[in-house]
């Protein structure tokens, strides 16, 4: 099993296993058109499905078996602004899968980007993972700058390879090696 000693503290920020009590904080960006618009199968949440989502996170504290979700709330000065996880992909191949949410409201200070450092950063240096990478439709930007601004590079632009609403999509892949990881600047 894989656990973070919780919680982990960064300079602005702290990440702890998510509770039934961040209902309200997790709510109030799920609820939101903006914050899922292309997040595949995503609808604005309802507070019943978010509460099903909060317990649901509230289980993925560590990572037991492969294929495992860990989900950590991202928790600032005035609650949860957001959640991070890290998908165990391939034990063979020591490789994970980020993935992160945050609400709007505390966009655009690197808060998003500071909390993914904190979680790729234990799946590298206490998981001993060897490649770390990220998915998003090609039209999510921010999604793919947040990736670029971690250091994490640019491996495939998919065209057309997935249904979204409908619609073919294009989809991007980063990635980044533990030997990259601790090279970044
Ligand atoms: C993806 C997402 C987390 C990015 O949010 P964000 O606010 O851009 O990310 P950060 O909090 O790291 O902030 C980075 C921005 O703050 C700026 N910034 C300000 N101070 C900063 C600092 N100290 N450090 C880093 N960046 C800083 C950066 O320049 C950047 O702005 P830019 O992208 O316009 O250049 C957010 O858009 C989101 O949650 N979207 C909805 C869910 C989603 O789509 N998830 C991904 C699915 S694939």
């Amino acid at each position: 099993m894989f656990q973070p000693t919780y919680p982990i503290h960064t300079p602005r920020l702290t990440l702890r296993p998510v509770t039934i009590d961040d209902l309200d904080d997790v709510y109030a960006y799920q609820s939101r058109p903006d914050v899922v618009r292309w997040m595949l199968g995503a609808e604005p949440r309802t507070r019943e499905q978010s509460r099903a989502s909060v317990l649901a996170m509230a289980g993925e504290d560590a990572w037991r078996a492969e294929g495992d979700c860990l989900t950590v709330a991202v928790v600032d000065g005035t609650g949860v602004i957001g959640t991070v996880e890290l998908v165990w992909r391939s034990e063979r191949d020591r490789t994970a899968e980020v993935g992160y949410v945050f609400h709007p409201d505390h966009g655009g200070r690197g808060l998003a980007t500071e909390a993914v450092a904190a979680l790729v950063d234990w799946g590298f240096d206490e998981v001993g993972l060897h490649r770390v990478f990220g998915r998003c439709h090609a039209r999510n930007e921010a999604s793919a700058r947040l990736m670029a601004r971690l250091g994490m590079r640019q491996e495939a632009h998919h065209v057309q390879s997935y249904l979204f609403d409908g619609q073919w999509a294009d989809q991007l892949v980063f990635a980044v090696l533990a030997r990259e990881w601790r090279s970044r600047a």
